[in-house]
C-alpha cells in the first residue's frame, strides 16, 4: 500500500487529521505544508463554477483541476473526487479511475455512496487504486442536504455502510453532515480513520473546503468556522490598485521597463 495511505490510517487514535479542499497550484502549494491530506473535491461545481450541483462536474473538470493542484501537492496525500455518473458500475468506475490515476498522478479517489457501490469499491482496489468513502449527506446523490443519523433506519443504514465499505477496502470515510453520537459511534467501530465535514469532533480528522474557511466563498451553514475573511483582504487590494491607476501612481518607473 502507497506509504502516505499507511502513514494516514495509522494516525487512527493517535492525532487528528488535517484535511482541505483545493482546486489550483497555488492554494495547493500552501496546503501541503500543512494538512495531510488534499482533496480536489467536486465541491469545485458549486463554489467555482456556480453550478446549481455537483451532478455537473465533468471527468475532464476534475482532471484539469488535479493536475494543477498535483503541481502544489508534494508531501500530503491527494484525493481526487470521482465525479456524478462516472462510476455508475464496475467496468465504468475502473476505467475513469484509471484515467484520473494517469492523468493526475494523484493519490487515491474518493465515491459517494455505502452498500451499492461496494462491488465498484473492491474492483479498484483489486486494480491496486486507493479509494476513499464518502457517507452521510451525498451531495451528488441526495436532494436536500439535511444533516443525517436522527432516524434509527439511517442510522443503522450509515453504520452498516461504513463497515462494509472499510470490508472491501476503502482505506478512509468522509463522514458528512453526521449526527455526532453516529460519527462517534462509526469512528469506533471502523479501523480505518473517518474524516468529518459538519460531524463534530468524535471523526478522526476533519475536512472543510478551503474557500469556505477563509471566507472567499461566502456562504454560512452550521459547520464551516471562518478563521479569515479573505474578500475583504482582496477588496482592498484591488481598490487600492484602482485608486493608483485612477491617480497615476501605479505603475512607477521602477514597474516599467
Ligand atoms: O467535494 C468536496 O469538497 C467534498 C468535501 C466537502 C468532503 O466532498
Amino acid at each position: 500500500m502507497n506509504k502516505k495511505i499507511l502513514n494516514l490510517i495509522k494516525k487512527k487514535n493517535k492525532s487528528k487529521i488535517v484535511s482541505l479542499t483545493a482546486y489550483s497550484k497555488n492554494i495547493a502549494t500552501i496546503l501541503d505544508d500543512i494538512c495531510d491530506l488534499v482533496l480536489v473535491g467536486d465541491s469545485l461545481g458549486s463554489v467555482l463554477y456556480n453550478y446549481k450541483s455537483t451532478r455537473d462536474v465533468s471527468l475532464n473538470t476534475m482532471i484539469e483541476h488535479s493536475k494543477s493542484v498535483r503541481k502544489g501537492v508534494k508531501k500530503s496525500l491527494m484525493v481526487v473526487d470521482m465525479p456524478y455518473n462516472t462510476y455508475r458500475n464496475p467496468r465504468e468506475a475502473l476505467k475513469n479511475a484509471k484515467k484520473i490515476i494517469f492523468k493526475t498522478k494523484c493519490d487515491a479517489v474518493k465515491l459517494e455512496g455505502g452498500k451499492k457501490i461496494c462491488k465498484i469499491v473492491k474492483t479498484l482496489v483489486k486494480n491496486n487504486i486507493p479509494v476513499m468513502g464518502h457517507l452521510g449527506v451525498l451531495p451528488q446523490f441526495d436532494k436536500n442536504f439535511k444533516s443525517k443519523g436522527k432516524k434509527i433506519v439511517e442510522r443503522n443504514k450509515i453504520l452498516n455502510d461504513a463497515e462494509l465499505l472499510e470490508a472491501s477496502g476503502v482505506f478512509s470515510i468522509v463522514l458528512e453532515c453526521v449526527e455526532s453520537s453516529l460519527a462517534k459511534i462509526v469512528t469506533k467501530k471502523i479501523n480505518i480513520p473517518t474524516i468529518g465535514i459538519g460531524a463534530s469532533k468524535y471523526c478522526d480528522g476533519q475536512i472543510l473546503v478551503l474557500d469556505d474557511l477563509i471566507g472567499l466563498n461566502p456562504i454560512n451553514v452550521r459547520f464551516v468556522k471562518k478563521y479569515s475573511n479573505i474578500r475583504k483582504e482582496i477588496f482592498r487590494a484591488v481598490l487600492n490598485y484602482s485608486k493608483e491607476v485612477r491617480n497615476k501612481k501605479f505603475p512607477l518607473k521602477k514597474h516599467s521597463y
